[in-house]
């Protein structure tokens, strides 16, 4: 199976789930793309020999659909079996989401249903939670909504910040996509519960 990976920031759960794709993984990355060419996990992916891309939203301004067709044929020219957005931090349409229905996974720093959208962590802090963590899901046309594939706990704990909280949570995050992705390129698709 062929991965694409798509990412905004530093791309450290794009190199989690790159690293777990060796021996008799299933699947291999096959590009590293992003909406942002400064993006530093572009730079980590390419020191890994993997094709990468970027289309910066940016000059598209509200034309969010001339800046998806453009992403999607970066991704297409690569061919991909399944689509990883790890950190990716743009909405996608549902023109954009349905080109890939069934094969784009999303990981979100929260224990979905709760707390989609943004400031997870803070929102989990100021709501009193005992818990927090993240989900793996399938990407379907409503935001952080689809099916889940995986969730993994963590404690909050006396004094945390969002980002203490955040911290912990992203060590997590780094357990749960590699183990969610090898279930689903085997064709498994039970939760993985961390
Ligand atoms: C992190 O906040 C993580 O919780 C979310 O995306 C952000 C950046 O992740 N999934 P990464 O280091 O770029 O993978």
């Amino acid at each position: 199976k062929r991965v694409a990976i798509l990412l905004s920031g530093g791309g450290s759960n794009m190199m989690t789930l790159v690293d777990s794709m060796t021996g008799d993984h299933p699947a291999r990355p096959c590009f590293v793309g992003s909406n942002d060419p400064n993006a530093g996990g572009l730079a980590k992916a390419a020191a890994q020999g993997i094709p990468t891309g970027a289309v910066d939203h940016k000059p598209f301004g509200k034309d969010r659909g001339a800046f998806e067709d453009a992403l999607r044929a970066l991704i297409d020219a690569h061919a991909p079996d399944i689509v990883c957005l790890a950190g990716f931090m743009r909405v996608l349409t549902a023109d954009f989401v349905q080109a890939y229905e069934g094969r784009m996974l999303n990981i979100h720093p929260s224990l979905l249903p709760k707390y989609k959208g943004l400031h997870t962590h803070a929102r989990a802090l100021e709501a009193g939670d005992a818990e927090a963590g993240c989900t793996v899901h399938e990407v379907t046309p409503l935001l952080d909504d689809g099916p889940i594939l995986g969730q993994a706990r963590v404690a909050v704990e006396a004094g945390d910040t969002p980002d203490t909280l955040a911290q912990r949570v992203l060590t997590q995050e780094h357990r749960l996509y590699p183990a969610v992705l090898r279930r689903f390129a085997s064709g498994d698709r039970t939760p993985v519960i961390l």
